[in-house]
C-alpha cells in the first residue's frame, strides 16, 4: 500500500531538504490551523440552510512558497461532515462493530477516502476509537464497543480503507477520552497495567496499521492535558511506538499554553491559531521552545503531505458523493449489525401476509442517524424506521401512533396483528456537547452524556409495559449508541431488536429484518448486565475519575457477575452448530478451528469469536478476553470449517517492573464460540 510509514519513511530526505529551507516563520505557520471560530460562525450564519460546522474542509499549514498544501480537514466517522445533502451517511461505528466486520469497515473507510477526495480535502478526522468505561458516555455511538481488541482491529481496518484512497486517517481522541460534559476538565487517573492493556492498545494497533495522524484529547491524564502531555505524545507515541505521522489537537480548546504544548509533543494546534503561531515563535526566540522541536514538527507534517499528496493520482471526482456503491454499502452495514436481543415464539420474522402492523413511538418517524456535534453528516436523504417498513413490506396495512395515550395504544394495538415500539434516543439524549460557558459563546451541540440512567425514557417503559402484553405479537426496536438497559420491562414484549444508529438506509435494513428478508446476524459490542450497578460508576461531572482495570464483560466477569446478556451475543433466524474445536500454536500465532453448521432452515451468518484465559497467571488478568472473530455465511444444512489466528504477542500483559508487555510462559485456555458466555463456546487450551 502505498500510504504505509514504510512509503512515508521514504520521503524523510526530501521532506528534511524542504524543512531546511524554511525560515522559522514558516516552519511555525505549518504548526496551526487557519481558520477562525469568529469567520466560522458568520460564514454560517449567512446562510444557515446549508452551510454548517465543516461544511468545507479545515485548513491548516500549507506553504505556497514551496508549493506545499495545506492539511484539510474532513470530520466523520458515520460519513464525511462536508457539504449540504451530499454525503453517505453510513450507520454509526457502534453499529459497524456490532456487524465484526472489518472487511466492511475497510470498505467503508475507503469510500469515504473517495468522498474527502471529492472536497479536495486529504485528512480525515473520523476514526474515533475511545473505549466507553460505562455506556452512557455521550459519544460512545463514534466508538466500536467496550472492547480494546475488537477496537483495535475495527479502528486499523477504517485507517487502511480511508489511507487506500490517499487521505491522512487521523485517530482520535488520544487518551482516555471516553466522558462527554467533563471533557475539558477531567483529569483520569489509572495504574500503568490499565493504561497499556486497556486503554492504549487500541491506539498502538492503529499506528501499527498505518495511521498517520493522531488527535489528542481535551481531557487531562494524570493532571496533564492530553494535547500538552509529554508522556503520551513524545514518550509512548514517538518514542515507543515509533509513530512517524503528526499529533493535531483537539479543536479550538486542545491546546491551552504555547511552550507546554510545543515541549509536550503537540504538532498543530487546530483549528485556529491561538497558542502556536506568533506566542509560539517568541516563545522559541526565548529560549523556552527549541528551534528543534519545531523542526521536527515541520518534518513530520510535510513528510506526510509529500507521501500523501504524491501518492494522489486521480482527479477530484465529486460524482462518487453519496453514489449508489456507498449507499449500498450503509446498506449493507446496517443489515450486518442491527442485533437481534430476544424472540420469544419467533415471533420474528413477521409475515409479509399479515394485514394490520401498529408502529409505536415518535422514534419510527424520526431520521436521527445520531447526535449533532461534529460528527453530524448531512446525507441527501434519510429512511426513518416506518418508511422502512411501508418500503418492505407494501400490501400491510400499517398505523402510526406516537404512543402518547396509552389508551388509545393498547386499543390499536388489540387490533393489529403485531406491535412494534420505536424507543430510545436522539441527539438530545446523547451525543457531543458544548456548554456555552465553556465554549466561550460558541453554542454547541445538544447532547452529552446519558442524564439519568441507561435504560428507556420512562415513558417509553410505561407504553411498553401497559401495551406489550396485549399483543402476544410484540417487538421493542431500540435506538441508541450504546447498551440500552432492557431488564425492567423484556417480559413485557417478544421480540426486541438493537438498532444503534442505523445511517440513512437503516429503516430499510430494520425492515427487512423484520419480515425476514435478511437474517440478523450483528452481536453485541457491549455487555448488556442485570443492573446498571454491576458496571463501573462514572460521576458525569468531575474533575477526577478514576480508571479501573476492569469493566464491561470482563469486570462482570471476574466478579462471577453474570450478565443478561453477554459480550458478543446477537440471535439469528437460524440456528448454528458449532464442532470439532482444535487449539494450536504454529509460526508464533494462536490458532483456533472449529466446524460450524447451520442446523436450521434458512441461509444465515454466524460470528465465530475467540477468547484467551489466564486461569493460571501468577497475576491479576481477567477470565478472558477476544483475541479473534470471523463472519461465517452458511446456507441450510451447510457446514464450513472455520480457523480464527491471532498473534501469540497480544497475550502478553503490561508488566510494571520492566515496563514492558510480556507473554506469560503457562498454559491459556482458548475458547471458540458464538458469545462470551461460556454456555456457547467450547474450550481447549495452547502451552506457550
Ligand atoms: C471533537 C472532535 C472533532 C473536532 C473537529 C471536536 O469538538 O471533539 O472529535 O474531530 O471537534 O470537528
Amino acid at each position: 500500500m502505498k500510504c504505509t510509514k514504510n512509503y512515508r519513511l521514504g520521503y524523510t530526505d526530501k521532506a528534511k531538504e524542504i524543512v531546511s529551507s524554511l525560515t522559522l516563520e514558516e516552519k511555525i505557520s505549518l504548526m496551526s490551523g487557519t481558520t477562525s471560530l469568529e469567520q466560522e460562525l458568520k460564514y454560517i450564519q449567512e446562510d444557515p440552510d446549508n452551510k454548517h460546522y465543516n461544511y468545507i474542509p479545515y485548513p491548516a499549514g500549507g506553504i505556497k512558497r514551496v508549493g506545499l498544501p495545506p492539511m484539510l480537514f474532513c470530520d466523520g466517522p458515520r460519513g464525511v461532515v462536508c457539504g449540504a445533502a451530499k454525503t453517505t451517511c453510513f450507520p454509526v461505528p457502534m453499529l459497524r462493530g456490532a456487524s465484526f466486520d472489518n472487511e466492511l469497515e475497510e470498505k467503508i473507510g475507503h469510500a469515504i477516502g473517495k468522498e474527502i477526495r471529492a472536497f479536495g480535502g486529504n485528512l480525515f478526522g473520523g476514526v474515533c476509537i475511545n473505549l466507553p468505561y460505562n455506556p452512557g458516555w455521550g459519544r460512545s455511538q463514534e466508538t466500536y464497543g467496550e472492547e480494546s481488541f475488537h477496537l483495535g482491529q475495527m479502528g486499523s481496518a477504517l485507517v487502511r480503507g480511508v489511507q487506500k484512497e490517499d487521505v491522512i486517517a487521523c485517530v482520535k481522541h488520544y487518551a482516555f477520552n471516553q466522558m462527554e460534559n467533563s471533557r475539558f476538565k477531567v483529569s483520569v487517573e489509572c495504574d500503568k497495567r490499565t493504561e497499556r492493556e486497556v486503554y492504549l492498545a487500541h491506539f498502538k494497533d492503529c499506528i501499527e496499521a498505518g495511521a498517520a495522524s493522531v488527535m489528542s484529547s481535551y481531557n487531562l491524564y494524570k493532571g496533564t492535558h492530553c494535547g500538552h502531555n509529554d508522556y503520551l505524545l513524545n514518550e509512548v507515541l514517538k518514542k515507543e511506538w515509533d509513530f512517524d505521522g503528526f499529533v493535531m489537537s483537539d479543536f479550538y480548546w486542545g491546546v491551552k499554553d504555547t511552550v507546554e504544548a510545543a515541549n509536550g509533543g503537540q504538532n498543530i494546534e487546530m483549528a485556529h491559531t491561538l497558542y502556536f503561531g506568533d506566542k509560539l515563535l517568541q516563545a522559541v526566540k526565548n529560549g523556552l521552545v527549541s528551534e528543534e522541536k519545531i523542526d521536527d514538527s515541520a518534518l513530520r507534517i510535510v513528510r506526510t503531505l509529500l507521501a500523501f499528496t504524491n501518492a494522489q493520482e486521480k482527479d477530484v471526482d465529486t460524482s462518487v458523493l453519496a453514489c449508489k456503491e456507498h449507499i449500498s454499502l450503509a446498506l449493507e452495514s446496517a443489515r450486518k449489525g442491527i442485533t437481534l436481543l430476544q424472540n420469544q415464539e419467533q415471533v420474528l420474522p413477521l409475515n409479509k401476509k399479515m394485514k394490520k402492523l401498529l408502529v409505536l413511538g415518535s422514534l419510527a418517524e424520526s431520521k436521527s442517524t445520531g447526535d449533532h456535534g461534529s460528527s453530524w453528516v448531512r446525507p441527501p436523504y434519510v429512511i426513518s424506521p416506518i418508511q422502512g417498513i411501508k418500503m418492505v413490506a407494501p400490501e400491510v396495512d400499517i398505523i402510526y401512533d406516537s404512543g402518547d395515550d396509552t389508551e388509545r395504544a393498547k386499543q390499536l394495538a388489540k387490533e393489529a396483528d403485531a406491535v412494534v415500539f420505536v424507543v430510545g434516543y436522539d441527539y438530545n439524549d446523547e451525543g457531543e456537547f458544548v456548554s456555552e460557558d465553556e465554549a466561550e459563546g460558541y453554542t454547541g451541540s445538544m447532547g452529552g452524556d446519558r442524564k439519568f440512567s441507561l435504560g428507556l425514557h420512562q415513558n417509553e417503559i410505561d407504553l411498553i409495559k401497559a401495551v406489550g402484553p396485549v399483543n402476544s405479537n410484540s417487538i421493542a426496536v431500540l435506538i441508541g449508541g450504546n447498551m440500552i438497559m432492557i431488564t425492567e420491562w423484556k417480559d413485557y414484549v417478544s421480540s426486541i431488536i438493537m438498532a444503534y444508529y442505523p445511517g440513512m438506509e437503516g429503516g430499510k435494513a430494520l425492515a427487512e429484518i423484520l419480515f425476514g428478508d435478511v437474517n440478523p446476524s450483528g452481536k453485541l459490542p457491549f455487555v448488556i448486565p442485570y443492573k446498571e450497578s454491576e458496571l463501573p460508576q462514572v460521576e458525569w461531572n468531575t474533575t477526577s475519575q478514576y480508571y479501573d482495570y476492569y469493566h464491561g464483560y470482563t469486570k462482570l466477569e471476574k466478579e462471577g457477575v453474570k450478565p443478561l446478556l453477554p459480550y458478543g451475543f446477537g440471535m439469528s433466524y437460524t440456528s448454528f452448530n458449532i464442532s470439532e474445536a482444535v487449539f494450536k500454536i504454529e509460526n508464533n500465532e494462536v490458532l483456533a478451528s472449529c466446524r460450524i453448521k447451520n442446523t436450521g432452515k434458512v441461509e444465515g451468518t454466524e460470528i465465530v469469536q475467540m477468547y484467551v484465559g489466564f486461569k493460571n497467571s501468577a497475576i491479576d488478568r481477567p477470565i478472558k478476553v477476544l483475541r479473534g472473530f470471523s463472519r461465517v455465511s452458511l446456507m441450510p444444512g451447510e457446514e464450513k470449517e472455520v480457523t480464527i489466528a491471532c498473534p501469540v504477542e497480544k497475550l502478553s500483559y503490561f508488566n510494571e517492573e520492566n515496563n514492558q508487555m510480556e507473554l506469560e510462559h503457562m498454559e491459556h485456555e482458548v475458547y471458540i464460540g458464538t458469545s462470551s458466555s461460556n454456555e456457547d463456546l467450547i474450550m481447549g487450551t495452547i502451552n506457550i
